[in-house]
Parts: structure tokens; sequence; C-alpha cells
């Protein structure tokens, strides 16, 4: 029997096999032969990257990864948003006030007769109501709301990566204009719009605080800031009192740079899982037992973060494309005119050679402005604490702990002045940073070569 088949399936073949090698003769002589049935290889990777390209950039911008559980069921933030006249809480967050706390409009999700409406001055930017179109038509930068069938209340709502590291070119009005994806958002207040919600008692239970500290803390960040160690080892403030927030970093120009975040975390997916998982409270599978360390994140051990594994995982199908589009995202140039070329020049001179011992291009190694390799050094390298290194794993390096921050990719430094420089924007302005390296590294700097490094900090 199984012979008889199998000798059925041969012939079959066979015959499949002769009518192909038949028409490629056909074909061969009609002058098409050359042409391959299957794209070649290299057809599929680039069909592959244009596919990953256009994907990643609707998740970094639309995808929730699940968080509504959070930001919706849990902390309520849609009832603070909408109000009690749609049967919410409080007064409702007008457009006035969301532009207020740094949320951007991307005007592109407008259509043409609400752009003419809010021309004519005819939307009542103080109407929470408002707020609510904005949502439905999924115009709020990083803010997704989800509504009931009647299409008038909000039922729960959610965050996106694009909250943080995306703004807007402020093309239409002051917040209103075209997004930028990977340009971070200095002027949100995250911790404003965290503490709109009415009901933080999941984040007192995580943190063991009262509310009114956790409203403390939120406060204590300001508009380009967030923790995202926090809700990890539950230090809110720094030694000398300051806020332990850091700066919202730029999520442009990161291809070919090793570690990413301040602290040098991990890699783009290995971070982007983190924080779909731990910051945005996205349902998905994370695992880094590194978090199981109850002296440096008690918070983490104690609440399980090492290991999550929800019954359906909402992230990880999604990290290919999101990665893919984040190395995708060159930084900024800088506008003409924003700087002196010649200066610039000779800045660059300065970079580069530095004192003949110590140079700015030996860390900040161009054309990623990184360390090419281990892009990590500690505190005492850039003169520097390590309070903040030290709220992220160590390393061991030849059998020796090691903590310390990451070499910042230094191009398109001109977008992100705003909030200062170094991971908690210690430094106001980039002559700041100048004249510490000055110190530092006794580069003995002239007035006129510091004036000129500045002028080339800000053309990169
Ligand atoms: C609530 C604000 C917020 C949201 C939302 C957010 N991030 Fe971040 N992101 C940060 C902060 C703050 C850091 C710096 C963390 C640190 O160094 O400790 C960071 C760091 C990063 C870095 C490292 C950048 C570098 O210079 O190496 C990447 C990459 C990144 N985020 C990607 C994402 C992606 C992808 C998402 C969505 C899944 C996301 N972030 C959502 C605030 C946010
Ligand atoms: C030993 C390695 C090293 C050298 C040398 C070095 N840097 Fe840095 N640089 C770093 C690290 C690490 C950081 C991140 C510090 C932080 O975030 O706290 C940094 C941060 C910066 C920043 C802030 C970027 C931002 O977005 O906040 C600027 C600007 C900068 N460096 C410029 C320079 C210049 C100019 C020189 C030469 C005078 C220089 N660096 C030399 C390692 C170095």
């Amino acid at each position: 029997m199984a012979a008889t088949f199998s000798h059925g399936r041969i012939s079959r073949y066979f015959l499949v096999g002769s009518a192909f090698i038949a028409f490629g003769a056909i074909g061969y002589r009609a002058g098409f032969a050359q042409q391959p049935a299957e794209p070649s290889f290299e057809a599929q990777s680039q069909a592959n990257a244009e596919r990953l390209l256009t994907e990643g950039r609707q998740i970094f911008r639309y995808q929730t990864f699940g968080d509504e559980a959070f930001w919706g069921q849990t902390l309520q933030l849609h009832q603070a948003i909408q109000g009690a006249k749609f049967g919410g809480v409080g007064g409702g967050l007008s457009p006035k006030a969301a532009l207020g706390a740094g949320l951007k409009v991307d005007a592109a999700a407008l259509p043409a007769e609400v752009v003419a409406a809010i021309r004519r001055g005819a939307v009542d930017l103080n109407d929470p109501a408002t707020t609510l179109a904005l949502l439905k038509l999924n115009a709020v930068v990083g803010v997704k709301g989800n509504f009931d069938p009647s299409g008038k209340r909000l039922v729960s709502v959610g965050v996106t990566c694009a909250l943080c590291h995306s703004t807007v070119d402020n093309s239409f009005a002051p917040g209103i204009g075209q997004r930028l994806d990977g340009w971070p958002n200095r002027d949100l207040n995250v911790g404003a719009v965290i503490a709109l919600s009415p009901d933080l008692s999941v984040v007192d239970k995580l943190l063991g605080i009262s509310d009114a500290t956790t409203r403390k803390v939120l406060a204590s960040w300001g508009p380009g800031k967030f923790d995202a160690e926090l809700f990890l080892d539950g230090k809110a403030f720094r030694p000398d009192g300051k806020s332990a927030a850091t700066l919202l970093p730029a999520a442009y120009g990161l291809a070919g740079v090793n570690l990413h975040t301040y602290t040098g975390w991990g890699s783009v997916p290995y971070w982007n899982a983190f924080v779909a998982n731990l910051e945005m409270h996205g349902v998905g599978r994370f695992s880094d037992e590194r978090l199981n360390d109850p002296k440096k994140f008690p918070v983490a051990a104690r609440a399980g973060f090492a290991h999550l594994s929800p019954e359906t995982d909402q992230v990880t199908r999604y990290l290919p494309a999101l990665q893919f589009y984040q190395l995708s995202l060159p930084a900024p140039q800088a506008p003409p005119g924003s700087y002196d070329m010649a200066a610039a020049a000779r800045g660059e001179a300065i970079f580069n050679r530095g004192n003949g011992k110590t140079s700015c291009a030996s860390c900040h190694m161009p054309p990623t402005f990184t360390d090419s390799g281990w892009n990590i050094h500690t505190g005492r390298e850039i003169g520097i604490d390590d309070f903040q290194a030290r709220r992220s794993p160590s390393w061991f390096i030849n059998g020796r702990e090691v903590v310390g921050y990451r070499t910042t990719p230094l191009k398109g430094l001109w977008s992100r002045q705003k909030g200062g420089f170094y991971h908690d924007g210690r430094f106001a302005t980039l002559m700041d940073v100048v004249n510490h390296y000055d110190r530092q590294f006794g580069l003995r700097l002239t007035p006129r070569q510091k004036a000129d490094l500045v002028e080339y900090l800000k053309s990169l």
C-alpha cells in the first residue's frame, strides 16, 4: 500500500517536474527564463527593511502594548481627562491645560474642517470636550483614548513610546505641528500627567509610601524628566535632596551605539522590552534576573519584576520592528545659521585633539559620538558622582565591579538643549559642560577655544 502510494507520489512529482522543465525551455526561448519565480534574497531583505520601518513607526507612535489596563483601569486617568461632565471625575482636561503640561498635537491627524475651525477660533481650547475630540482623532501624541460604542465617553486611555520620545515642529501653533519622532519632549511634565490620576493607590502600595508622598515625588520631576528607576529601587531623591529623575533622552541617532540609557542598562531591544513592560505597564513577557536584587532593587524584587509571563504577550512580537524603526531615526541636522561655521571648524579640531593627552573624541568617537566598543565610563572618569550609575546593574570587568555612565551620542545636541545636559540636566548650557571638562581634564582652553568648541557641539 505504502509502496504504491509513494510510487504514485514520485510519478506525480516527475510529471510536475517535467512540466517545469518544458515550461522553462519555452520560457528560455521566449527570453524570460532569467526571471526567478521567487524574489531574490536581496529583494526579500529590501522588502523586509521597508516593512519593518513602516510597522515600527506605527508601533512607536500608536502601540500601547495593552497598557490601558494600567493607565485606564488602574489609575483611572481617562476619568480625570473627561471630567465629571462626561461621567468622569473633576473638571476634565482642557486642550489648553494639556498643552500646558507639554502634551503635543499631531497636526497631520486633524481633518481640514477641524484645522479651518481652529484657525477661525471656533474651537474652544478651554473645553475638555475638545480634548476628547482630539483623542478620538488619535491626534494627541503618545496618548491613545478608547471610547465606548457611542463614541462619547472615554472608557480607558493608554500611552505609547511617542509620549516621551516625540515632539512636534510647532508649524501650526505652539504645541501643534508635524511629528518629530525620536526628539525628546522636554516640555512634557510626565509627573503632572500621572498626577492627574484620581487613584494612585497602586503606586503608593508599590513604593510603600503615602499618597501625599507619591504626589510630592511626581511634582518634583518637572518638565522633560522622568525617573525610570524609581519603580525598581524606590529612590525618589538624590543624597543632596534634589529629584532623582533624569532628562528624557533622544531616541534618534542610536544606530551603531552599543549600550543604551544614561547608565547602559542594555541594548535597544532590551530597553524597549523593559520600558514597554515595567514603565508603560504593557502586558508582556519579560525576563531579567538582575532585577531580583533586593539590595539594589528592593521594589522590583518585592514586586517580582524580574520575570513576567502573562497569559497573553502583547509586547514581544513588536520588538523587532520597534528596534528597526528606532535605528532608522537619524539625528536631526543643525539648521543653517544656528551656529558659526568657521568657529565650529576650529572647535572640531579641539574636540578631536584635546590637549594631546585627553580628547573629547577619545570617548565621543565620530560618527556615532559614543565609544566604538564598550561605551561605559565611571563617574570619576568624567568628574561626577555615581548616584545614578549605582541605580543600574553592575558590570564585572576583569574581576572588578563597575558602574558607570554611557557616553552620550552627541549628534543632534542642538535639538535638545532645553533642560540642560548630562543625565540629570546638571549643566544648564554647553559652555557649562565645556568648563566642566576643562577643569576635569586640565585642558587649559582659552575663552575663545571654549566658544569654538561650543559652536562645534551646536553643529553636530
Ligand atoms: C514616560 C516617558 C517614557 C516613555 C513612555 C518611554 N520612554 Fe524611553 N526613556 C525615557 C527615559 C527617562 C529614559 C532614560 C532612562 C535612563 O537612562 O535611566 C529613556 C530611555 C530610552 C532609550 C535609550 C536612549 C539612549 O540614549 O540610549 C530608548 C532606546 C528608549 N527610551 C526607547 C523607548 C521606547 C521604544 C518606548 C516605548 C516602548 C519608550 N522609550 C517609552 C522615558 C520614556
Ligand atoms: C572619558 C570619556 C569622555 C570624555 C573624554 C568626554 N566625554 Fe562627554 N560624556 C561622557 C559621558 C559618559 C557622558 C554622559 C554623562 C551623563 O549623562 O551624566 C558625556 C556627556 C557629554 C555631553 C552631554 C550630552 C547630553 O545630551 O546631555 C556633552 C555635551 C559632552 N559629553 C561633550 C564632551 C566634550 C566637549 C568633551 C571634550 C571636552 C567630552 N565630552 C569628553 C564621556 C566623555
